[in-house]
């Protein structure tokens, strides 16, 4: 199987973190999202280590809760004890009201509204990573309102495309995110932040996409941004204490997906740091990245149950599921692959090629295309293997579908994250 947390009993049943993923469908129900908390954990302190090991001291990851956000994983953040990163006051929200420690939140966004500025500080967040000159002024004002000097990072764009997605890029120069080193408005940002009463600025931060294997697109943009570093340390005095690299490397979704070792990607990433600060003649600074994906997608899988199998002749087959796009919509959008396993009978020959449709009124409602599967039979349930990013997130209620529960599985017990969002939780703001 893809990963070694994922595997087949005695009565053929897919299992999952060692439970029986079939069994977990009858108790809970289906569409049902369940993610293996151990495994999100030992992943935290592969991460956490690795950039104690081979980052300066104080250097740790923050995780981007876009990914996967919820109360109970910013209290599995917090007990692991490293950072996040916020993109909403939802997030904020959800994170404080969890008792996370909001100076160790990072609040991100390219478009934040006074409001958003405002409800922030409130919250107590710790450091914003400011995306362009309005906000900065707005963030200044603000802050010297509620008479505070407000942490920042600025983020900046070092012109990388890491060819990924087009859609999950954003560290090129023409990105929606950031301001750019080659335009030269970055070096005026560093000007006008340090003139800015209430804002002291911490560093910088950059972010190049998503679904990254290899470590030299982060190598290329430490090396772009310590040169931005020491360029503009020369110009302006200013040395900063961080270096956001951002987050972005990858997860395996099927087999032609490389197995990676996130501790020996930072390690070559430390390398590359060394070795250009040395070059440069200056100090690595503390670093800070911001894995999503890479903290919780292999972690959680989705289960549901086959509804209709319709073969079309001479065409295509299609096996239905009670879920869709509006828990998963990921195909939709990015043509994503996935893994799936016909749970119930997770070891027969795989001979039946199936497209997965969701329920939704939409051609495009799709988990993906040419699956092999032993023939499903209505009633089975069907796993989508690393739904745990990107998922819950950005789940819908299209159709009026509720949201599926998040059920947490570890060594210990299994036991429900996020309820299953009911007829009257979709009703609550109808008037
Ligand atoms: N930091 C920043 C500033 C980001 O914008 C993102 C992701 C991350 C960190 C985390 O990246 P990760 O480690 O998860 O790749 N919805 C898309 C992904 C959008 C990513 C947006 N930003 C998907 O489902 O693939």
């Amino acid at each position: 199987m893809l990963y070694n947390d994922v595997s087949v009993n005695e009565r053929g049943h897919l299992t999952f973190a060692g439970y029986d993923t079939v069994e977990l469908a009858e108790k809970y129900g289906t569409p049902l999202y369940i993610m293996n908390e151990d495994k999100i954990r030992a992943r935290v302190r592969e991460y956490k280590n690795a950039m104690q090991d081979y980052f300066p001291s104080g250097s740790v990851p923050e995780f981007a809760s876009k990914a996967f956000c919820c109360k109970q994983i910013y209290r599995i953040m917090a007990e692991e004890e490293i950072d996040i990163d916020v993109v909403s006051p939802g997030e904020i929200y959800t994170a404080a009201s969890a008792g996370f420690p909001m100076e160790k939140s990072f609040f991100h966004g390219n478009n934040k509204t006074d409001g958003d500025i405002a409800f922030a500080i409130d919250n107590k967040v710790g450091c914003f990573v400011v995306d362009n000159l309005d906000e900065l002024k707005a963030l200044d004002k603000i802050a010297g309102q509620k008479g505070i000097k407000q942490k920042i990072l600025l983020r900046v764009t070092p012109g990388i495309d890491p060819h990924t997605h087009k859609k999950i890029s954003t560290g090129s120069v023409e990105s929606k995110f950031g301001i750019a080193i080659e335009t030269g408005q970055a070096l005026e940002a560093v000007y006008e932040a340090l003139d800015c009463k209430n804002i002291l600025l911490c560093g910088y931060h950059c972010h190049i996409g998503s679904q990254i294997f290899e470590s030299e697109p982060f190598g290329t943009a430490s090396e772009i941004m310590l040169e931005f570093i020491k360029d503009t340390a020369d110009k302006t005095g200013f040395v900063p204490e961080m270096l956001n690299l951002g987050g972005g490397f990858g997860v395996r979704y099927t087999e032609n997906d490389p197995e990676i070792d996130y501790r020996k990607r930072i390690c070559e990433v430390g390398e590359i740091l060394n070795r250009q600060c040395e070059k440069l003649g200056i100090a690595v600074p503390k670093i800070l990245m911001e894995p999503g994906r890479s903290l919780v997608a292999d972690a959680g899988m989705t289960l549901y149950t086959v509804g209709s199998v319709k073969e079309i002749r001479g065409y295509k087959n299609y096996v239905s599921i009670d879920g869709g796009m509006t828990d998963n919509p990921r195909y939709t959008l990015y043509e994503s692959p996935y893994t799936v396993v016909l749970a119930s009978r997770a070891n027969e020959k795989a001979d039946f090629t199936a497209t997965l449709a969701g329920r939704c009124c939409e051609s495009g409602d799709l988990i993906g295309e040419n699956f092999e599967l032993p023939k499903p039979v209505r009633g089975e349930i069907l796993a989508v293997l690393t739904t745990g990013a990107y998922n819950y997130s950005m789940a819908s209620n299209y159709n009026r579908i509720g949201r599926p529960p998040v059920v947490m599985l570890n060594s210990k017990k299994d036991y429900i994250a996020v309820e299953r969002e009911s007829f009257e939780d979709m009703c609550r703001l109808d008037k």
